[in-house]
């Protein structure tokens, strides 16, 4: 139990909703339900789950320019190519303004906020599940998102991210839109490593049979 994440989650609950509204309100609490769930499957902390899924659209309501001003303001460092999709921006301003903003909020649960869009091939357990339940809470109905749903509780954490941001890839290209370029730079290396384990050898092993 992470005592810092559970004395925040009632400011948070109060929080969100004076920034949000509607959908994006109601989304935010659905993130923060499934990664509670998520987190008490793949035996993670369900506090930290809860105050990460409840914050990481903090930033959702900003449009671009609002964005871009924000990245200047707290002066973050960010590859040219993330700059050039102000839809990728909202992670990483939200974690830079709420680690300004309140301190108190643990790092980890500032990282799970940040990576929810860019994502990193080094993603922790927390960074994962937040990653996960943000693309399947059940207000998400599309087939990809009920495919990463049944294997919960089926596959390891990290082939439950794997999967969910390969079919965030595939969703892009069958609706032909930009890819952002970084995207293969976590790709390739997340499926290099996963095919050398365990698991993804019984996989092709079942595939052949
Ligand atoms: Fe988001
Ligand atoms: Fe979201």
């Amino acid at each position: 139990m992470s005592q810092a994440s559970k004395e925040l989650i009632p400011w948070a609950e109060q929080a969100i909703r004076e920034r949000l509204k509607g959908g994006r309100l109601a989304h935010s609490f659905s993130v923060a339900e499934t990664a509670v769930s998520l987190a008490s499957i793949y035996g993670e902390d369900q506090d930290d789950a809860r105050l990460a899924g409840l914050l990481h659209d903090w930033d959702k309501q900003l449009g671009d320019a609002e964005l871009l001003a924000r990245v200047a303001d707290l002066g973050l460092e960010l590859p040219q190519e993330v700059l050039d999709m102000p839809i990728l921006l909202h992670g990483p301003t939200a974690a830079a303004a709420l680690r300004r903003e309140f301190p108190q909020i643990p790092e980890r649960v500032l990282s799970a906020i940040h990576l929810h869009t860019v994502a990193s091939v080094e993603m922790s357990p927390l960074d994962m599940i937040i990653y996960v339940a943000d693309k399947i809470e059940p207000k998400r109905s599309s087939r990809d998102a009920q495919f990463i749903r049944d294997e919960v509780g089926q596959v390891s954490l990290r082939e439950l991210f794997i999967d969910a941001y390969g079919s965030s890839i595939i969703h892009l290209v069958k609706r032909h839109r930009y890819i952002y370029p970084g995207a293969l730079d976590v790709w390739n290396p997340l499926v290099t490593e996963y095919r050398k384990s365990p698991a993804y050898r019984e996989q092709a092993q079942g595939r052949a049979k």
